[in-house]
C-alpha cells in the first residue's frame, strides 16, 4: 500500500543514517548516555545547539515532536489558573485533545482563504490573544493540514503585540521543505521568554519512527526545563541515528526538490480544471480542492492501485483532499488517476 494520507516519508534514509543504524555498537547500550561531566542533556542537544546558535540549556528534546507539544501544553496549562489555548481553526485535531487531557479548553482563531492559500490575519491573531488573553498561544507554521505558513517578520511581529504571559508554541514540525532559513530562531527565543518552537526529525529528516523532536524555548523556565529533561538522559541509538540525519541535509534537501517537482505537477495538471484549487504547500503534503462528486469514484480508482489519499473531513475542508507529496511515480499515479476519474465523470 502507498500511504499518501499520513504526511511520512516515502523516500530512502540518507546513507549517513544508513551507516550510522549498521555500525551501531550495541555494548554503547550498557550505559545511560547523561553527559554527567558537561552537565548538557544529549550529544543531539549539542549538536542543535550548534547547527540552530542557540543556547544547550534552551534546548528540549522529546519523543518526537508530538511528545514536546503534549510536554509544554500539558506543564503551561496546569500550573497557574489561565487554561485556555488559542488554536487556528483548520489544525492538526491532535491540539484539542492534548488541551482536554489536562483539562484545558480551547478557543479557535479563523484562517482565511485567499486566491492559493488559507492564511493567518496576524493582525485578527494578535487581537484575539489580548482580547482572550489565553495562557498559550498556538501557531503552526507550516500548518497541518492547510500547508501554510508563517515568516519570521510575522512571529516577531506577534511577538511583539501581545502579553508576555501568554505562552506563544509555535509547531514547526513541517519546517524545511521550501524555506531553509532557521536564522531567525535564535535571535527570537533570545529576546521573547514567551516563546517555544518545536520542531521532530520525522517529516524533513524523513525518520517518524525514530521518534526524535526537539525545540527551543524563550529563557527563565527553569522549572519547566527540570519538568521535561531526563535526569538519565536519552535513548542512544536515537541519538546517534538523529545525528546522522543532522549531518546529511543534501541527501534530504534533494527529497525536498522531488516533492516540489510534486507540487507544480499538481498544481499544473489540476489547477485550471473546474472545480479543482490546488493550494500553496510549504510542507510535506498538499492540500486540493476537489468536485467532491467524484469522491467514491476516486476512493475506489484509488484503492484499486494500492494508494491512499486522505480525504478531509473537517468542517469547512470536507471538499479537500490531502496528499503527501511522495516519490515522483507516487505523485503521477495519484495525480493521473484524480484527473481521469474526474474526465470520465
Ligand atoms: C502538525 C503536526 N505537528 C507535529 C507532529 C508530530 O510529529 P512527530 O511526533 O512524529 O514529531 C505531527 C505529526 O504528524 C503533525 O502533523
Amino acid at each position: 500500500m502507498n500511504y499518501l494520507d499520513r504526511n511520512e516519508f516515502n523516500f530512502e534514509p540518507s546513507q549517513q543514517v544508513v551507516d550510522a543504524i549498521r555500525n551501531f555498537d550495541p555494548k554503547t547500550l550498557c550505559f545511560y548516555t547523561r553527559i554527567y561531566d558537561e552537565g548538557k542533556k544529549s550529544v543531539i542537544s549539542v549538536r542543535l545547539s550548534e547547527i540552530y546558535g542557540v543556547p544547550e540549556e534552551q534546548i528540549i528534546l522529546g519523543y518526537g515532536g508530538e511528545d514536546i507539544l503534549k510536554n509544554v501544553i500539558h506543564y503551561f496549562l496546569m500550573v497557574g489558573d489561565r487554561k485556555t489555548i488559542l488554536i487556528p481553526e483548520f489544525s492538526w485535531w491532535y491540539y484539542n485533545r492534548v488541551a482536554g487531557e489536562c483539562g484545558g479548553d480551547f478557543v479557535m482563531y479563523p484562517l482565511h482563504e485567499t486566491d492559493d492559500t488559507f492564511a493567518y490575519d496576524v493582525e485578527e491573531v494578535i487581537e484575539y490573544t489580548n482580547r482572550v488573553h489565553p495562557r498559550m498561544l498556538l501557531l503552526a507554521s507550516p500548518n497541518n493540514p492547510t500547508g501554510n505558513g508563517l515568516t519570521p517578520i510575522e512571529i516577531g511581529h506577534i511577538m511583539e503585540n501581545i502579553p508576555d504571559d501568554t505562552m506563544v508554541l509555535i509547531d514547526e514540525a513541517y519546517a524545511s521543505f521550501i524555506s531553509t532559513d532557521t536564522d531567525y530562531i535564535a535571535p527570537l527565543v533570545d529576546k521573547y521568554n514567551n516563546l517555544i518552537i518545536s520542531r521532530t526529525l520525522s517529516k524533513f529528516y524523513g525518520l517518524p519512527g525514530l521518534r526524535v523532536g526537539f525545540g527551543f524555548i524563550g529563557k527563565g523556565h527553569d522549572q519547566f526545563i527540570s519538568y521535561v529533561n531526563k535526569y538519565l538522559g536519552y535513548n542512544r541509538f536515537s541519538e546517534a541515528v538523529a545525528l546522522a540525519a543532522l549531518s546529511s541535509d543534501d541527501h534530504y534537501r534533494q527529497v525536498a526538490e522531488d516533492m516540489d517537482w510534486g507540487r507544480q505537477l499538481y498544481k499544473r495538471e489540476l489547477g485550471s480544471l473546474p472545480g479543482f484549487k490546488v493550494y500553496k504547500s510549504v510542507a510535506n503534503f498538499i492540500l486540493i480542492k476537489y468536485p467532491v462528486e467524484i469522491k467514491e469514484e476516486l476512493k475506489k480508482a484509488l484503492a484499486l492501485q494500492d494508494y491512499k489519499i486522505k480525504f478531509m473531513a473537517d468542517k469547512g475542508l470536507e471538499s479537500c483532499l490531502r496528499i503527501t507529496l511522495g516519490r515522483k511515480e507516487q505523485t503521477q499515479a495519484v495525480c493521473d488517476t484524480i484527473k481521469q476519474v474526474f474526465l470520465n465523470k
